[in-house]
Parts: C-alpha cells; sequence; structure tokens
C-alpha cells in the first residue's frame, strides 16, 4: 500500500537515488537535505517502507505554495504516485496559509505537464533559458478553489 509522510534525515540516500535517475540536472544532495530544515512540506511516498517518491513545497510571498520538485521512482510511475504525493503537498500547503500554488517545469517535460493539468494547474507564462542548459520554463498556477482535495 502506498503512504505518504513527512520525509527525514534518513530518507535522503533514496531521495537523492530518485532524483539522480529523475532530471538531466539534478539537484545537490545539500540543497535536498538543506529543505528538510526549510519551513514548508517536505514529503515522501513509500511502499512496504521503501521510498518510491518525493514531493518538496514551500511558502512564498505569504500566501503562495511553490512546489520546488516532484519525482517518483522510475519503476513506480503511472500507478497514481505523483498524484497523490502533489495533492497532500497542496493540502499541506493550504494548511500553511498557501491560497495558490505555483510550479515551474520544462516545456518539453509533457508527462509532468499533463499531471499538473489534472490537477488544474494552468499555464500563466513561459520564461526563455530559465534552466541552465537554455530550455524554456513554462509557470503554470493553481487557485485554492479550483483543487480538489
Ligand atoms: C512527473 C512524475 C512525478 C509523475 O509521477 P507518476 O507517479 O508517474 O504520476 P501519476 O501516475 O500520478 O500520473 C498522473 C498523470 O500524469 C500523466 N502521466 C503520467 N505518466 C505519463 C506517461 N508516461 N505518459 C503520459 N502521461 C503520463 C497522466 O495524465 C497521468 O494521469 P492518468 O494516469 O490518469 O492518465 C514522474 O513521471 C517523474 O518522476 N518524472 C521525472 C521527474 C519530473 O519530471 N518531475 C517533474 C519536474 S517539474
Amino acid at each position: 500500500m502506498i503512504k505518504i509522510r513527512r520525509a527525514n534525515i534518513d530518507d535522503l540516500k533514496e531521495i537523492y537515488r530518485i532524483e539522480k535517475e529523475s532530471f538531466p540536472d539534478p539537484y545537490p544532495y545539500g540543497l535536498l537535505k538543506a529543505f528538510l530544515f526549510h519551513p514548508g512540506v517536505y514529503l515522501v511516498a513509500t511502499i512496504n517502507e521503501k521510498i518510491i517518491g518525493y514531493c518538496i513545497g514551500i511558502i512564498r510571498n505569504e500566501n503562495i505554495g511553490h512546489i520546488i520538485s516532484i519525482a517518483v521512482d522510475k519503476d513506480y510511475r503511472r500507478r497514481g504516485v505523483g498524484t497523490i504525493l502533489l495533492k497532500t503537498t497542496i493540502n499541506e500547503l493550504m494548511k500553511l496559509g498557501a491560497k495558490k500554488f505555483r510550479i515551474e517545469v520544462r516545456e518539453s517535460n509533457i508527462i509532468a505537464i499533463k499531471l499538473y493539468e489534472k490537477i488544474g494547474f494552468k499555464e500563466k507564462e513561459r520564461i526563455p533559458n530559465y534552466y541552465s542548459d537554455g530550455e524554456t520554463a513554462i509557470v503554470m498556477f493553481l487557485e485554492q478553489e479550483n483543487h480538489q482535495k
């Protein structure tokens, strides 16, 4: 059974493993660690205690819930883990005062864009050269009233 819980320092090795297999430009281990000590929401998904995904969200400008990163272990994708991680992160950010939610995504990352659209995020703007390799970012927003818990 898939469970969602708060991340802790013992989870970092597995979070970093998933990060490296998921992104061409993974966050450094130290940054993934630093977010554990940053106010916000840092969740892991587990199956039989094994970590199969993580999601980080923080509050910006008092009421914007900013999704920093989400990734699911390659072997466990397309089973709803990303959806439940993201929805739970949003629900927890709402408890911290978030009224709307922001996420940036590479314009080539069709799978992630579909996940965000399914949850209700809508494109607001595009930022050319946002990523280190020059790729454009799509900035997407979700309003609280459009979020189905
Ligand atoms: C994006 C990611 C987190 C999705 O996780 P997941 O657990 O596979 O997602 P879900 O199973 O909840 O899928 C949710 C929706 O995303 C879309 N989706 C997921 N995988 C897809 C695929 N292979 N092809 C097309 N659409 C897909 C679908 O709309 C899906 O809904 P559906 O199953 O009802 O059709 C995962 O693919 C991942 O870790 N990717 C690498 C890291 C990454 O790109 N993160 C986002 C950075 S901005």
